[in-house]
């Protein structure tokens, strides 16, 4: 499906006759050299796309550009240079009354700061929208009513804005947007000023709501790990140019610069980092109908003392120990020999990393990762965790000891430390192995 939202090369200078700041930028002038002559470059030749459905975060400092961003998207600004397109619709080359069009059918917008209308019910300002852009009552009511439930709101349409809470009065500024039903969320620091934990409360609902709604949202934050929990992609902006774009799991382990690297320092990766991304692909899965003589040749040729055994749809159906298989085997049995005693841990793809060591500790087995469907996609081997605990990924991965390797190596689903015998990480997993 194409973009919903599409920049190419998009300038916002500000300042007397723009354009001359927007040719001295493409002739290599810096933006400090724009500044002496009265010019501000908020935005620098920003090209991207949000897909339909994409969560896409704009992440960078106080002053980098995010909302004069934003507000260009919205047609709130026109932009200096470059174009921006909405679907088809090319709004650098509408007229205002075409662009208010636009706006009107497919964005809505949510900002830091919400000013409800303090004499109207949380029910009026939530269909505020809709009232402005003429509907009946009844209907804007029930929209109102139905978006105010999304956000967890119900009941509260009687209310004053006075009588909630600011996160209770953010979500009503969440509830308008939603109301107005527009495929096309932009939310320009809409959980900046709430406190941390109810901010938290936001980006679960906020996710949640988007896995039933599949609008397309872009999200600007200057919160890091906001924008590594929310964003399927992440915009790095700094100085009004977009420094990178990628999943947080690209900008985590492949930062394309200094600047990006020296950002990220700060995430606490084993709550961005998912069994994903740890995730290793076993060289060998034995079928469920499959006999434990099979099973015995491919333990022979894998480096582990266990086997990923899988049903035919690809959901796992359990773990085999070379101990039992080759005592199957040496007993002549037909059947599977499943372990009485090591329980097969299952987690979901998208788990962050931080709760799988504690999972890990408690299961000799290493970690079945399974997608969304619950087919088998991967296993995390008990080293590989003991080996991201040792590159800061530990549980309190933003406290690792300022002298370990460089954050930006981090430890990425290529080779890991399995592939040299001499690891002293291996090592050490032998030592924890107990029983085994
Ligand atoms: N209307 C304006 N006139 C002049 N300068 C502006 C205007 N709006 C923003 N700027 C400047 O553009 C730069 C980017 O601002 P902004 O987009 O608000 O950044 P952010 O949202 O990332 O904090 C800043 O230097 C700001 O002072
Ligand atoms: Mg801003």
């Amino acid at each position: 499906m194409p973009p919903v939202i599409t920049a190419e090369g998009l300038y916002k200078v500000f300042g007397r006759r723009p354009a001359r700041g927007v040719e001295a930028l493409e002739r290599g002038r810096s933006r400090a050299e724009l500044r002496e002559d009265g010019l501000t470059a908020a935005v620098i030749d920003a090209s991207f796309s949000v897909d339909p459905g994409e969560i896409f975060v704009v992440m960078g400092l106080s002053g980098s550009g995010k909302s004069t961003l934003i507000r260009m998207v919205n047609g709130l600004l026109p932009a200096t240079a470059g174009t921006l397109r909405i679907g088809d619709d090319v709004l650098s080359d509408m007229s205002a009354a075409k662009i208010r069009d636009v706006r009107r059918r497919r964005i809505s917008m949510v900002f830091q700061h919400f000013a409800l209308l303090p004499h109207r019910t949380v029910g009026e300002n939530a269909a505020y929208g809709l009232q402005v852009s003429g509907m009946n009552r009844s209907d804007r009511e029930a929209r109102a009513t139905e978006a105010l439930k999304m956000v967890g709101l119900e009941g509260w349409g009687g209310y004053r804005p006075g009588d909630l809470s600011g996160g209770m009065q953010q979500r009503v500024g969440l509830a308008r947007a939603l109301a107005a039903d527009t495929d096309v969320l932009l939310m320009d620091e809409a959980f900046s000023a709430l406190d941390p934990l109810i901010r938290r409360d936001m980006q679960d609902q906020l996710a949640d709501l988007q896995q039933h709604l599949d609008k397309t949202i872009l999200f600007i934050t200057h919160d890091l790990n906001e924008a590594m929990r929310l964003g399927d992609r992440i915009a790095m902006m700094r100085d009004g140019r977009i420094e990178q774009i990628g999943t947080s799991d690209e900008i985590l382990n492949e930062p394309a610069n200094d600047y990006v690297a020296r950002f990220i320092q700060d995430v606490d990766r084993s709550r961005v980092l998912t069994a994903s991304t740890v995730m290793e692909h076993p060289a060998q899965t034995l079928g469920s109908e499959q006999g434990p003589r099979t099973a015995h040749k491919m333990l022979r040729e894998t480096q582990n003392p266990w086997l990923i055994v899988l049903k035919r749809d690809r959901t796992p159906a359990g773990v085999l120990w070379e101990d039992d298989v080759a005592a199957a085997v040496s007993d002549g049995r037909d059947d599977l020999p499943w372990s009485t005693v090591h329980e097969m841990p299952v987690v979901s793809h998208d788990t962050p990393v931080a709760e799988l060591f504690t999972l890990s500790a408690q299961h000799l087995s290493p970690l079945v990762v399974v997608d969304d469907e619950g087919r088998f996609a991967g296993v995390v081997p008990r080293v590989t965790l003991l080996t991201a605990a040792g590159v800061g990924l530990g549980e309190n991965g933003s406290d690792a000891p300022a002298d370990g390797p460089d954050p930006g190596a981090g430890p990425g689903p290529g080779p890991g430390p399995e592939d040299d015998p001499d690891s002293p990480a291996l090592h050490s997993t032998d030592a924890l192995g107990g029983d085994r």
